[in-house]
């Protein structure tokens, strides 16, 4: 199992905390924000990890991870994403590095409460295909939202004004190679991007498309001001409950 970061992206709801630098290396709590789902992949116990950025602050990245030592790893890779052409794009630079093998891949912005190793140990005896995790929130019209009938998922839509549940896709994807042939059929969407959303829907049009609902909380951190102060007042919580 391989595991993708997705720290690209202008991080320009956060402006002007992002004039200088990247979202993603922003403090949450006692930590820069990109901490937080590297640790997630590491405690599921993948070791090879790459980390997709952009823009100016890119080289600040190495200088504050290097290989991974703090995290327990052997190396890092590390790849630049020019411009901000979606999630998908930035997976999509990932390939060479994937090759054959699965992947879970965690945007940069996104925090978890739970260890997400035994959702991606299912993911793993799954095989192929494609798994999401979802989670209930109070405001699903800010993300991409999901429909559960019968166990299954059906088509996501992405920031839709009247959501179909509260069910909101959370920014873990797990995938098989497959992902990046799906990336070469996509088109940009009305913001300019290639939607990972139109990845996801990809899979369930073929009957590939697992999910979990989390029982922790998700908080996206850079979506906007409020999700940032929320991030850190988990983030603090999240580590006194540590401390015991
Ligand atoms: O947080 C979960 C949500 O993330 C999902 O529910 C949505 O379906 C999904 O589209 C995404 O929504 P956002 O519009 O909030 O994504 P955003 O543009 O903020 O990008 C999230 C992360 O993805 C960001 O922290 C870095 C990475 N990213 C984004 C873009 C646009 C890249 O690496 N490259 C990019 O070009």
């Amino acid at each position: 199992m391989k595991g993708v970061i997705l720290a690209g992206g202008m991080g320009t709801r956060l402006l002007p905390l992002t004039k200088i630098t990247n979202k993603h290396l922003l403090p949450v709590y006692d930590r820069p924000m990109v901490y937080y789902p590297i640790e997630r992949l590491v405690q599921a116990g993948i070791r090879d990890i790459m980390i997709v950025t952009g823009g100016n602050s890119a080289g600040d990245f190495l200088r504050l991870l290097g290989n991974g030592k703090e995290f327990g790893l052997k190396r890092i890779h590390y790849t630049y994403q020019e411009g901000s052409g979606g999630i998908a794009a930035a997976l999509a630079l990932a390939e060479d590095f994937v090759e054959d093998d699965l992947l879970t891949a965690i945007l940069g912005d996104n925090m978890f409460e739970e260890d997400l190793g035994k959702y991606i140990h299912r993911f793993e005896d799954q095989g192929k295909g494609a798994r999401i995790l979802l989670k209930e929130v109070e405001h699903p019209e800010r993300f991409g939202v999901a429909t559960v009938r019968d166990g299954r998922v059906g088509e996501i839509a992405e920031k839709p004004k009247e959501p179909a549940s509260q069910l909101a896709v959370t920014g873990c994807y797990m995938y098989d190679a497959e992902v990046f042939d799906i990336v070469r059929t996509l088109k940009p969407s009305g913001r300019g991007e290639l939607e990972i959303t139109d990845v996801n829907n990809a899979y369930i049009r073929q009957g590939k498309m697992q999910h979990d609902v989390l029982s922790g909380w998700w908080q996206d951190a850079g979506s906007s001001f409020e999700a940032y102060a929320r991030a850190q007042r988990l983030a603090r919580e999240l580590k006194l409950q540590s401390q015991g």
